[in-house]
């Protein structure tokens, strides 16, 4: 067990700061107080998960800000006797946000603090309920909140370091991306955002900096639950946000929907490398919006996919009930959706009645999905031996009979088609089709 040079406490192996007096435990003398952040270079390979190396801040703009580059803390410094400041990571609506160690827990952490003039009991217990219920959220796609925490003038809240990129800052630096990567980017985006609104949290602020793309490229949703606040602020600093969706804009009712048509935006830049609306300074962006709808992205980007284009036109309405009602049916409707989206297994399932028969899909239309630019999906696997027609009633029963399918409309490609109004009744109609057929039956998006 190595001891801390300053005070002579035991130390763990892999900690940066002693966890008695908060002295950097590498690089350099304990205690001291150097401007240079304590770097992580002396952890050796087996302890580096745990703290990833440190990063350039992405949307930390040293040029702009030249007389405040580490903001309002230093690195080096102690906070709430828990947490060592190592460097500012960027600044945003809301404030600062800083990297530092979890000296109780020996973990990097991200720290956002928010502005004093923010700070009166109203809004912190506000604040407090919004990180209650984003510390609901458990999703690989959506950043961790951890805690909220009180010092002095200071509030702040701790959450996952994301070792990474924000979107933003990509798209600026590289352009348009990649088709498969966008993809890749855009599918996992809308897991994240599909898991929140499971949960009955909206973002309210979904944006290319909100996203974060870590070291190994996955997809952090960040600040979910933070955006009552951030507008707050917002509105009385650079007016309204830019990608709030229409009915936001007017002070109408915010709903899942008003994240969807966020989320187009953000697939619009992600897929055009360009945003929606242009305009230089935030009052030329927003009144361009006011003014237009975006231009088709395809005119943009002359070999986009119709389907992508689809997706994104889609989320864009203007009326909330036009834009697909999920993330998961944004999703679905991209190209190469394989997306399962539920496998149901009737109780009395008897697996010795799988055979190669088993591959018999029975597809639900789903009219929603089709709208929003897939061609279809889901359905159910059939047990060998029992080919059956099935035909919904208007009783909500499933009538399920021995005959051939070509006797039935709704025969396609091969597959049963049962028309669905939306994904959830797709999903009642894939449960009745497992317990009909007594096989277990998938629902997932098809893209033929
Ligand atoms: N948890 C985090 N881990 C790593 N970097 C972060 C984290 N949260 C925010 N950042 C960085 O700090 C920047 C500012 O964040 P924020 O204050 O939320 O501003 P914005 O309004 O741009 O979202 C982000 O653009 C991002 O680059
Ligand atoms: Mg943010």
């Amino acid at each position: 067990m190595e001891r801390c040079q300053q005070c002579g406490s035991e130390i763990e192996r892999a900690a940066l700061f002693c966890s008695q007096c908060g002295s950097p435990l590498r690089n350099g003398s304990a205690g001291s107080s150097s401007a240079e952040a304590p770097t992580t270079a002396a952890v050796t390979a087996a302890e580096a998960p745990a703290y990833p190396s440190p990063r350039k801040p992405s949307s930390f703009r040293p040029a702009s800000h030249p007389s405040r580059d580490e903001g309002r803390f230093t690195p080096g410094m102690l906070i709430a006797e828990r947490y060592r400041i190592i460097s500012l990571l960027g600044r945003g609506g809301m404030g600062e946000v800083f990297r530092a160690d979890d000296l109780t827990l020996g973990q990097p952490v991200a720290l956002k603090f928010l502005p004093e003039s923010m700070i009166d009991e109203l809004r912190l217990e506000r604040f407090r309920n919004e990180v209650r219920i984003a510390r609901r959220i458990s999703h690989p796609n959506v950043c961790r909140v951890y805690d909220i925490g009180e010092t002095g003038n200071h509030v702040f809240l701790s959450m996952e370091y994301v070792d990474g990129e924000d979107l933003s800052s990509l798209l600026r630096r590289m352009g348009r991306l990649p088709r498969d990567k966008a993809l890749e980017i855009a599918r996992k985006m809308c897991a994240g955002l599909a898991a929140a609104h499971d949960t009955g949290v909206l973002h309210r602020d979904l944006k290319p900096s909100n996203i974060m793309l870590d070291a190994r490229g996955e997809v952090r949703i960040m600040d979910f639950g933070l955006a009552g606040l951030a507008h707050e602020i917002k509105d009385v600093r650079s007016g309204t946000p830019a990608y709030m969706a229409p009915e936001q804009l007017v002070g109408k009712e915010v709903t899942v929907r008003s994240d969807i048509y966020a989320l187009g935006l953000v697939l619009y830049e992600l897929f055009s490398g360009k945003p929606a609306f242009a305009g230089k300074a935030h009052d030329e962006f927003m009144r361009v919006r006011r003014e237009r709808p975006p231009h088709r992205p395809s005119k943009l980007i002359h070999d986009l996919d119709p389907a992508v284009e689809m997706v994104i036109l889609r989320c864009l309405e203007e009326e909330p009930d036009n834009r697909p009602s999920s993330a998961l049916i944004a999703s679905a409707a991209l190209p190469g959706g394989e997306y399962l989206i539920a496998i149901y297994r009737p109780d009395d399932y008897d697996p010795s009645l799988e055979t190669e028969a088993m591959d018999r899909d029975i597809d639900v239309l789903n009219d929603e999905m089709v709208a929003a630019g897939a061609r279809m999906f889901v359905a159910g696997l059939s047990p060998a031996g029992s080919a059956r027609s099935l035909r919904p009633q208007p009783d909500g029963t499933l009538l399920v009979t021995d005959g051939p399918y070509s006797e039935t409309r709704e025969h396609m490609l091969g597959f049963w088609v049962l028309k669905a109004a939306d994904l959830n009744e797709a999903l009642a109609w894939g449960r009745k089709a497992a317990i009909a057929c007594r096989a277990p039956v998938e629902v997932r998006p098809f893209h033929s």
